[in-house]
């Protein structure tokens, strides 16, 4: 346990590389499986999903994102899974396409002056604040930018206070009076204030018609006919925040870091781009036209996946691959150290984003798990591979990126992949810009 809290990622890589692909380990008072072989993880994920529930590890998320789509299971999550999925569909996540560069020009502008001087600007903050503002104005109808500066630290330490790890300030009652549980409690009502007033602003017929909101305004539950009640509208909403911008902000800074990192890479997109969309802003129709540009995206999501792992619990007694999993114990599923098995992948630890061009083997399913799957896959994935490709393709034709010399980044596993102690990358304008 004291090495899962000071360095995640370097033991669930040690435990695949020392173990291999199914992992049994005690954390402290928990018995955990750590599953990177893909067949392991197709069993839990799709073949067998009804015995392995949210489980514990899940619990903490509950504390920011109450209890909605990600924390909850059966008739609970079909419910609210079944009220969001239209939003999700790829054709109408593909309208939200001018909103998304809409928010990009907003962060053009906002580096135009670091860029004019060759400022090196710490981009993890200014990532967020493009991703919370594509977020909320697609599903809320409303741009919860401008709340920022109160939402940003709340979600900061959300990060670190959703993960159990044990300590001491976690475990002891809600009602102590502790220094931490005051802090918890102010941002829990930081980000509860700012849910409560997209629905105000609906219900005063300010929101979006159209919008994920205004639908779970009118939904009823199923066996009473009920609508909803507002901690159930809530929790969908911080659910949908929590899981939908800071993920994707994340997805962007280990996208724009690799292509900061390697002028290879940087001259080959750079060189896609300008030979399809010359200086116009790019849209849809083009995507499939830019296949370095996805190839790369996909690429960053393997080597850094902003869900670095994510957890299952139990129900009843089973077996994976020859082991005995007993009901009541715990499953680690995790992303990055699948995506690291050399198994798998050649020169796992190399950004090679040609190893996902079509003349390659795809590789096996269950091998290369960004968004999960099964029936609980990330239910955001269109959105946010379409966000991250419309906007590496806006910064780049706009900035040059570059790392400062002597600047070493590296990740650090919260609940999201983050750099840590922040990405500061050089900005310049583009030389064609
Ligand atoms: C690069 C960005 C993203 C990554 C890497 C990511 C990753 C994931 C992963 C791995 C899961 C599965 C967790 C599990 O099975 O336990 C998941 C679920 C989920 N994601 Fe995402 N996500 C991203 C963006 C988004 C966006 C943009 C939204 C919404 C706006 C979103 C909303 C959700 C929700 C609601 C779930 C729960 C789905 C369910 O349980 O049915 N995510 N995500």
């Amino acid at each position: 346990m004291s090495r899962f809290k000071s360095d995640s990622l370097g033991l669930i890589t040690d435990l695949r590389r020392r173990y291999g692909g199914i992992v049994r380990v005690k954390l402290g008072p928990y018995v955990v499986h750590q599953l990177t072989d893909p067949g392991a993880i197709k069993h839990v994920l799709q073949d067998n999903p009804d015995n392995y529930r949210r489980g514990r590890f899940y619990q903490g998320f509950s504390l920011f994102m109450g209890r909605g789509m990600l924390t909850t299971d059966g008739a609970e999550w079909k419910k609210r899974k079944q009220l969001g999925q239209p939003f999700f569909q790829r054709a109408r996540v593909e309208q939200a396409a001018p909103i998304i560069t809409g928010c990009v020009e907003d962060l053009v502008e906002r580096w135009a002056k670091p860029a004019a001087n060759g400022e090196v600007v710490d981009v993890v903050d200014d990532l967020m604040w493009l991703s919370m503002g594509v977020l909320s104005r697609t599903l809320f109808g409303v741009d919860l930018r401008e709340r920022a500066e109160e939402l940003t630290p709340a979600v900061r330490f959300s990060l670190k206070a959703m993960i159990i790890t044990g300590k001491v300030e976690q475990m002891l009652p809600r009602w102590v009076p502790t220094r931490y549980q005051r802090t918890l409690k102010r941002h829990q009502a930081t980000l509860n204030a700012a849910m409560d007033d997209v629905v105000a602003r609906h219900l005063a017929g300010d929101g979006e018609p159209g919008s994920l909101v205004t639908a779970l305004l009118a939904a009823t539950e199923p066996d009473t006919g009920e609508p909803w009640d507002a901690r159930a509208i809530r929790a969908e909403l911080k659910t949908h925040f929590m899981a939908g911008h800071e993920t994707t902000g994340c997805g962007l800074a280990w996208t724009l870091h690799a292509i900061a990192a390697d002028p290879g890479v940087r001259a080959k997109l750079e060189s896609e781009l300008d030979s399809v969309l010359g200086g116009d802003t790019p849209a849809v129709e083009h995507l499939p036209r830019l296949p370095y540009l996805r190839q790369l995206v996909e690429e960053s999501l393997r080597l850094h996946p902003p869900i670095w792992a994510f957890p299952r619990g139990a129900v009843e007694d089973d077996e994976i691959g020859g082991y005995h999993i007993p009901a009541g114990s715990s499953l680690l599923i995790p992303p990055y150290a699948a995506h690291r098995d050399p198994d798998t992948w050649d020169s796992p630890e190399e950004f090679r984003p040609e190893r996902f061009c079509p003349a390659h083997a795809n590789p096996a399913r269950y091998s290369y798990l960004p968004f999960g799957g099964g029936a609980r896959r990330c239910i955001g994935h269109h959105l946010a591979t379409l966000e991250i490709q419309l906007t590496v393709a806006m910064l780049t034709q706009r900035y040059r990126f570059t790392v400062p010399q002597g600047t070493g980044i590296h990740p650090v596993g919260l609940v999201s992949l983050r750099p840590a102690g922040g990405l500061p990358l050089r900005i310049e304008r583009a030389t064609k810009a």
